[in-house]
């Protein structure tokens, strides 16, 4: 007999001043380095900035590549970054913004399939939830508290 397996996705939305000052902190920065995004071919302007356990934060938009599938999202380049460099230290919470070429107003953004295994891996590396805060283009934040919600049934292990 088959069986139904259901998977429930919980997120919270939150306004702006119900984040706390870190998350506004991290948002902002986010927001500031999505400026620097390279991306001639999309317009599409994205920035994640995440925060170290140490307290720092670090940051980096997108960039692109004549070649499509070579450019490289924002949220991948600030992890790799953060793996490379500060290798024993767990990565907090990450938060990620997106802005068309030209737009005032925040563009909806949700990340894709390659970066949300990527914040999986980041997990898995310091056995520790990574709280993920995205930009809603009406001004709230959402809040997932961790990878699983945005990938559920995620490929996680080798032997299993
Ligand atoms: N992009 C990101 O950097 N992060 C996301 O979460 C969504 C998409 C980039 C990839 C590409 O440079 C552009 O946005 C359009 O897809």
């Amino acid at each position: 007999m088959s069986k139904k397996i259901k998977i429930e996705a919980e997120f919270e939305e939150l306004a702006w001043d119900e984040l706390t000052i870190e998350e506004q902190q991290l948002m902002m920065r986010a927001r500031k380095v999505s400026a620097s995004a390279y991306a001639p071919y999309s317009n599409f302007h994205v920035g994640a900035a995440v925060r170290l356990d140490s307290g720092e934060i670090l940051q980096s938009s997108n960039q692109e590549n004549v070649s499509f599938p070579v450019g490289v999202c924002a949220e991948r380049l600030v992890l790799g970054y953060a793996g490379a460099n500060f290798p024993d230290l767990a990565v907090k919470e990450i938060a990620i913004v997106a802005r068309r070429k030209g737009d005032e107003i925040w563009a909806g953004v949700s990340p894709c399939g390659l970066c949300r295994q990527t914040i999986n891996e980041m997990e898995m590396r310091f056995n520790r939830q990574i709280s993920i805060l995205i930009q809603n283009p009406d001004g709230s934040v959402l809040r997932f508290s961790g990878i699983q919600t945005l990938l559920p049934f995620k490929f996680d292990d080798l032997n299993a």
